[in-house]
């Protein structure tokens, strides 16, 4: 790289610079006075470099080296010498080797920071955010900006080498149900009308197809309003991707081999191909969840035949309604009795009504309803759990089968959480297949696209009921986050119609919202595919960082807020008038 006014990075000073001249510019990390000498450490993006001002090389340098605080913007000329044996710093890259300054030119000034950056990481979050500038410039963040164009780069190799063009698509777009909910903006030519943001730019993208393209695509920012995790924020960015002429296994196989290229590329890693794949319905009844963290064992299992005879009156509620009893078995913990009892509160917390825990002792199985167990009840748990030994818990939970099992799918993470036994620096990466096509929304009382709208049925879908649909849908897990997730798409008129039939939208809706797409299916439309992946979530992870904010350089906080420009920001009347709008009083 080219250092235009520098002569190099302050990083990069090594012994083949040795008594050479060099310029540098950066920033004041630390300033330390030693008598007669004055020390400081110089920082830019390539890495930190120590100072050295003698007033018997410049008294003028050493003068002014005086007033330098911390974060000082300066640029200096001087000399690269080795330092002393005892002063040598192996922490330090550089740390073989100081300069010697003969010219100081102090660029800035800083005033002191609203915190140290030493103390970033520690620092209330608003704070850190208002002052992101500041935060970026800590080496905690300028690894995760480093490392996050890394990955971008690296999938833009590949894909290109793959034949697939990039397409940037709109952003100011239309509003179409997706999934999300969108954000608008109102257009000040056709006052009242709204654009939206995308959601992603799923339509699009299968329209470049039906535009020939073949190969598309797009590290996109997508915009979704909907309530903020640490995983989700309301701005992010996907790694975008459509493919004709493909089935499912295609995709799945360009992206096994996308992760093969990053991994061996950034990390000099090797990933075992293919990757692990499960039904949605067995990642459902084995981890309640469809994105399992598959890092660590305990499934769940299901105990409802032992407890076809109870006389326990919640479990016989449940049952005589056609619930389930799950369980999870936690093995070997001997988890103490106060411990079990939290746990029951712990289970409440996220919603159980209640949760029923039997730790196997010498003889005895220790459980509130002992008493109500048959005598046989130990032989009958260890056809269940034929391992089952003296200290393994079993936590049960009674329930309609959905809620049950994801109660028990999260119940699972925190126990392996609370108990330490998910394995560090493993990345398990797998593929969840057969979607339901749809979802019943209660409220509503209306069926909902799994995915989305555009998903393919799988065959046969005609003659079953709805909750009994598959879609040509995949997602791809990453330690029990959903990475990414695609689909094989309509693209045949006749069936887009029937599921925008299925989803309640009247002829008329799905004309308003859709006719440019049933129109582009009538005229000569490819098979087609593809999938996105989340690319924060994938930093976040690969980081190991507690949030994808940690890896965005302007993320929101979590309640959209964006305290660094401090929006959203009202908009005065007039302004409004121009777009046709008017506030009304907000309702509280
Ligand atoms: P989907 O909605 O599953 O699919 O999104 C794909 C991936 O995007 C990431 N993601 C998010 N990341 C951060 N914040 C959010 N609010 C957020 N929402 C989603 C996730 C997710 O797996 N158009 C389809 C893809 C397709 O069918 O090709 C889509 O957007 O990692």
């Amino acid at each position: 790289m080219y250092y235009y006014e520098r002569t190099t990075g302050c990083g990069l000073i090594d012994k083949t610079q040795l008594s050479k001249e060099v310029k540098l510019a950066g920033w004041v990390q630390r300033r330390r006075d030693h008598g007669s000498l004055i020390f400081i450490d110089l920082r830019d993006r390539s890495g930190i470099v120590q100072l050295v001002f003698n007033p018997d090389i410049s008294k003028n340098s050493h003068d002014l080296a005086h007033s330098l605080r911390s974060e000082f913007v300066i640029t200096i000329n001087g000399k690269v010498i080795e330092r002393a044996q005892e002063t040598k710093n192996p922490d330090l890259k550089t740390g073989n080797f100081e300069i010697q300054v003969t010219d100081l030119t102090i660029l800035n000034k800083a005033k002191t920071l609203p915190f140290s950056l030493d103390e970033a990481s520690h620092v209330d979050e608003e704070l850190r955010l208002k002052y992101r500038y500041l935060d970026l410039r800590t080496s905690y963040m300028q690894e995760r900006m480093r490392l996050r164009n890394d990955v971008i780069f690296a999938m833009r190799e590949f894909l290109q080498s793959q034949g697939f063009y990039e397409i940037e698509t709109p952003i100011l777009t239309k509003n179409t149900p997706e999934g999300a909910r969108e954000f608008l903006v109102p257009s000040r030519h056709k006052p009242t009308y709204f654009y939206a943001l995308p959601q992603s730019p799923q339509l699009y993208k299968q329209l470049l197809m039906a535009g020939g393209l073949e190969r598309y695509f797009q590290i996109a920012r997508c915009f979704r309003d909907e309530d903020l995790r640490a995983d989700r924020q309301p701005e992010f960015t996907q790694l975008d991707i459509e493919m004709s002429f493909i089935k499912e296994q295609d995709v799945q196989s360009l992206i096994e081999q996308l992760f093969v290229f990053l991994f061996k590329k950034l990390f000099n890693k090797t990933i075992q191909l293919p990757l692990p794949r499960m039904t949605y319905d067995h990642a459902f009844s084995h981890y309640g969840s469809d994105k399992p963290d598959l890092r660590f064992g305990m499934q769940i299992q299901d105990f409802t035949k032992l407890f076809e005879k109870t006389e326990l009156k919640f479990l016989r509620d449940v049952l005589d309604k056609g619930g389930k009893i799950g369980g999870i078995y936690v093995q070997g913990k001997d988890i103490s009795r106060s411990e079990l009892v939290r746990w029951v509160d712990r289970a409440q917390e996220i919603g159980a009504k209640g949760l029923l825990w039997m730790k196997i002792e010498e003889n005895k199985i220790e459980t509130p309803v002992a008493k109500f167990l048959p005598a046989d009840f130990y032989e009958q748990l260890r056809t269940v759990v034929p391992g089952l030994a003296h200290g393994d818990v079993l936590f049960l939970i009674a329930g309609e089968y959905k809620e049950a099992w994801e109660l028990l799918g999260r119940l699972r993470l925190m126990v392996a959480h609370a108990l330490d036994m998910i394995p560090k620096n493993v990345l398990h990466l797998s593929w969840i297949t057969d979607f339901p096509l749809l979802e019943y929304d209660k409220e509503s009382k209306r069926w909902n696209s799994a995915h989305h709208p555009f998903t393919s049925p799988q065959d046969g879908w005609e003659n079953l009921k709805p909750q009994e649909m598959k879609a040509r849908a995949y997602d791809i897990v990453l330690n029990g986050i959903e990475l990414g997730g695609g689909s094989i798409r309509i693209y045949k008129p006749e069936i887009q119609k029937r599921i925008f039939e299925l989803l309640g939208l009247s002829d008329e809706q799905t004309k308003e919202k859709f006719g440019f797409l049933l129109e582009a299916q009538e005229l000569g439309f490819p098979p087609h595919g593809g999938i996105a992946l989340g690319l924060d979530r994938f930093i976040m992870l690969l980081t190991e960082s507690t949030s994808i904010r940690e890896v965005i350089a302007f993320p929101k906080m979590a309640n959209g807020y964006d305290p660094l420009m401090e929006s959203p920001t009202p908009v005065d009347d007039k302004q409004l008038l121009e777009y046709g709008l008017k506030k009304l009083p907000i309702k509280k």
